[in-house]
């Protein structure tokens, strides 16, 4: 953690003095091509433009907007150019959520194209003969992939409210995938880091890996052409390209050669959910998130509310106060989320409740000042939770358009661990998502992320897993659109657009100051605060002085692709913390 601290420290002070040279705020980025974008600095203009993981894929979203259309057809090229680029979390063969901003309409919409549940699915199926969880198989066997929602969600959002037809949002990526890209040094590490797990499977080792299994280095050339073919069916034939004909076809071979359950039958049942957004407010300000199947929006919302009892600003950022009340409004929150929150077509969610500001004064009013709480008391009787987590990557991606009408698209897609389940479909070219572990597989036992969940949030066909993800856009007191941010990080999404939030509304930071601001995480259970380098050590001696288990090492949270509205400009922001994002605004 010492390189990454260094790292910051550097980039920070970069940054600051970045921030005062009319260099940064060029009306727009210089880029010549997409090989020498180097990322993640911020990047103001008064055109639309694009922030993602990866810099090629934001290019091609910019372009999109160059080319006249609007945020949501550059949002869905921008998706299907990370199922080129960014194979570890741009997918075809996961899920995810969108939240779409129209101007005209001044009206916030909520896509949901997470990953349903196979027929066959059922409560036990990732118990052993013990009746313990096997993690193996919930979480890297062809069993724990759902039936993926990005093909079908994105093309609901271009149809809906794009301008563009699929062919044209599709051929840049069908160009990056036949033509190949230049692996940057972000993919050739990752693809060298996940090699043993992903080189298990034949097909994923063919697509991603040289002959005999070699690494590409930085610089060579990732030419997919199983995925080339894939993308030219969804190109020609649509949504049908992928879940009917060949496609579902080579998914549900797939699926009879590593014993995974996904049938014809259920690609061809799969349904994007477009659901009223759940929005709230905080002092002057108000904003919209994702709803269950997402515990995002609402645990936000929830956190903020509480916060909204306490003088946040007083205290100061990152001060030893401010960090205990949003650890203690974390705990409460995640406790919530562990019993009431599921899949909103199985289970009756209690959104009005959970975001309700009385509520929140009442989960405040238990907030000692000056000590913090054990989580068993405030959610007693899961003493049976499983301590131990994996030390797996944590790999979504989140990415922010916004054009020149003031549309805007906050998505969030993922394939949940880096790379899902390691399974790629043979002959098809994209790998499967493995997001049947958000499901609780068994009351109390905690999931890849240490999250611990119930009946809610049980196995059942055709039911969603809960997720974490937190697509968000913040409007001022004028109903304004001012912000659209997202993030990666499992669990910790939802505290990192807490303190996104908190940064730029309490705090007056600029985006990229939010961004690099340190952040940290509770999440009720475990028990444990996990912090980023930048917060003081002094200040985390403290919070243990009060009560609060801190975590032994720091670790990085999330990776945040954000825009922000200044006056008449955009600013984008980057994430620093993984290698390989840009900012980039159109030119004209
Ligand atoms: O939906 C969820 O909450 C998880 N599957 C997200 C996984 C994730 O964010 C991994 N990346 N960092």
């Amino acid at each position: 953690m010492h390189v990454i601290g260094s790292f910051f420290v550097t980039w920070l002070l970069g940054l600051i003095i970045g921030l005062h040279s009319s260099a940064v705020f060029s009306q727009s980025a210089k880029i010549t091509s997409p090989d020498k974008i180097t990322g993640h600095q911020p990047v103001v203009s008064e055109l639309g433009m694009v922030v993602s993981q990866e810099a090629i894929a934001s290019q091609i979203g910019a372009d999109i907007l160059e080319a006249g259309g609007n945020a949501i057809d550059a949002a869905v090229a921008t998706g299907f150019a990370l199922a080129v680029t960014l194979p570890r979390a741009g997918n075809l063969g996961g899920g995810g959520f969108m939240m779409v901003y129209l101007a005209e309409e001044n009206k916030t919409i909520a896509i949901d194209y997470r990953e349903m549940s196979p027929m066959s699915a059922s409560k036990n199926m990732f118990l052993d003969q013990n009746g313990d969880v096997d993690n193996n198989k919930a979480r890297f066997s062809a069993q724990s992939s759902g039936v993926p929602g990005t093909v079908a969600g994105l093309l609901y959002a271009l149809e809906n409210y794009g301008s563009l037809s699929v062919s044209e949002v599709l051929k840049p990526a069908i160009k990056l995938a036949s033509q190949g890209f230049k692996i940057n040094h972000d993919l050739s590490d990752s693809l060298r880091l996940k090699s043993k797990r992903l080189q298990k499977h034949a097909a994923s080792k063919k697509y991603f890996y040289k002959a005999e299994g070699e690494y590409y280095l930085p610089g060579e050339l990732l030419i997919q052409t199983d995925l080339t073919s894939t993308l030219k069916r969804i190109s020609e034939q649509g949504s049908s390209g992928f879940y009917k004909g060949k496609t579902a076809e080579l998914i549900v071979q797939q699926m009879e050669h590593s014993g995974g359950l996904i049938s014809l039958q259920d690609l061809a049942n799969y349904k994007v959910v477009e659901r009223e957004p759940v929005c709230g407010s905080y002092h002057q300000y108000s904003l919209c998130a994702m709803p269950p199947p997402s515990s995002g929006g609402i645990h936000l919302i929830q956190m903020l509310n509480i916060l909204e009892n306490v003088d946040l600003k007083r205290m100061g950022h990152n001060s030893v106060g401010y960090l205990h009340h949003l650890i203690e409004a974390m705990r409460s929150a995640y406790a919530d989320r562990s019993l009431y929150l599921g899949d909103p077509d199985f289970t009756p969610v209690p959104i009005k409740k959970l975001v309700d500001k009385t509520y929140a004064k009442s989960l405040s009013k238990q907030i000692n000042p000056h000590k913090a709480r054990r989580s068993n008391d405030v959610y007693p009787g899961l003493d049976s939770w499983i301590a131990s987590q994996p030390n797996e990557s944590e790999e979504t991606t989140h990415y922010s358009t916004w054009d020149n009408q003031g549309n805007i698209v906050s998505n969030t897609y993922t394939l949940n661990f880096a790379y899902g389940s390691g399974i790629a479909v043979e002959g098809a070219g994209f790998l499967l998502n493995n997001e049947m572990d958000d499901f609780s597989a068994k009351p109390g036992s905690a999931n890849g992320y240490g999250l611990t969940g119930g009946a809610a949030n049980a196995i059942e066909p055709k039911k969603r897993p809960l997720s974490s993800m937190t697509p968000t856009i913040l409007f001022d007191r004028n109903n304004k659109p001012i912000m659209v941010t997202g993030t990666p990080g499992g669990s910790t999404i939802i505290t990192i657009v807490l303190q996104m939030i908190l940064n730029t509304t309490e705090f007056n930071m600029s985006i990229a100051e939010a961004t690099a601001a340190a952040r940290l995480h509770h999440q009720w259970l475990p028990d444990t605060v996990s912090f980023e380098d930048g917060i003081l050590n002094q200040r985390l001696d403290l919070l243990a002085k009060m009560g609060h288990k801190i975590s032994p090492d720091s670790r990085v949270l999330g990776s945040t692709q954000s825009i922000a509205l200044k006056g008449k400009r955009l600013e984008g922001s980057a994430d620093y913390r993984r290698q390989g994002a840009a900012a980039i605004s159109q030119k004209h």
